[in-house]
């Protein structure tokens, strides 16, 4: 019998990754900014509130109005009562009124995990998405801190059994690719003075998987991957 695996939304993706991810577990989508790790982050979580799970989506850039004002566009409804979207972006109106959800989210790891705990513990969430997991990083100073903070992390999501998603827009190696269990890039080139863009899977803990630089294109449907094709650069 094969193991459960869950989908990310996206049928190609899912082909990569074998049937899709392994549940419970911390995955990175990483790129430059614009490469669609929102778009295909929105996707992930869609596809659970799709199967009637409860999602949470914790955004620290992109205030709440411009992803319910963009994410329609690409067919994701947010309304869903399943689908907890939280702002957590530094707005001048949040600062003002010291609203607690940006001081859990923002302000460190160790409160951000906090908040999430006790949501996942009253309310029993299955995904998890973080965009873009930078800011709560450039909260924490000390490397060795942030480290052993994000292990546990890791553990505690595992031990809820939620299955998360952190997007990141460092372009270097990380620590946090050390510890994930699987890291997705989009990746954005010039060809020809024309923009191509590929996705590539560089670890998936526990499974095998298509190691191929992918291209992808976002339109009206969100991120659609074409398997049958290998972006080559020359
Ligand atoms: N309907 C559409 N057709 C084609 N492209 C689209 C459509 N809707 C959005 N896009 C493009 O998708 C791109 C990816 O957006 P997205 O916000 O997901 O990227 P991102 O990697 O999260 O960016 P950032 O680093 O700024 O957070 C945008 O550059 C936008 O132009
Ligand atoms: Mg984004």
């Amino acid at each position: 019998m094969s193991e459960i695996r869950i989908s990310t939304g996206v049928q190609g993706l899912d082909t990569m990754l074998q049937g899709g991810l392994i549940p419970g577990r911390v995955y990175l989508i990483k790129g430059a900014p614009g490469t669609g790790k929102t778009t295909l982050a929105m996707h992930f979580a869609m596809a659970g509130v799709a199967r009637g799970e409860k999602v949470l989506y914790v955004t620290l850039e992109e205030p709440v109005e411009n992803l319910k004002q963009d994410m329609p566009k690409l067919g994701f409804s947010l309304e869903d009562p399943n689908f907890v979207l939280i702002d957590a972006t530094p707005a001048t109106d949040t600062y003002v009124l010291m609203d607690s959800m940006f001081e859990s989210f923002a302000k460190g790891f160790d409160k951000m995990m906090e908040t999430i705990k006790t949501q996942f513990i009253s309310l029993r969430f299955q995904r998890l998405v973080i965009d873009p997991l930078t800011m709560v990083k450039l909260t924490t100073r000390d490397e060795i801190e942030y480290r052993r903070l994000f292990l546990e992390f890791i553990k505690t999501m595992h031990r809820l059994r939620v299955t998360t998603i952190l997007t990141s827009e460092m372009e270097k190696c990380d620590v946090e690719e050390y510890l994930v269990h699987g890291v997705i890039e989009l990746r954005r080139f010039e060809v020809n003075g024309r923009v191509a863009r590929g996705i590539r899977i560089t670890k998936f803990r526990g499974s095998s998987f298509d190691d191929a630089l992918r291209p992808y294109t976002i339109t009206s449907e969100g991120v659609v991957v074409n398997t049958d094709e290998i972006l080559r650069m020359f």
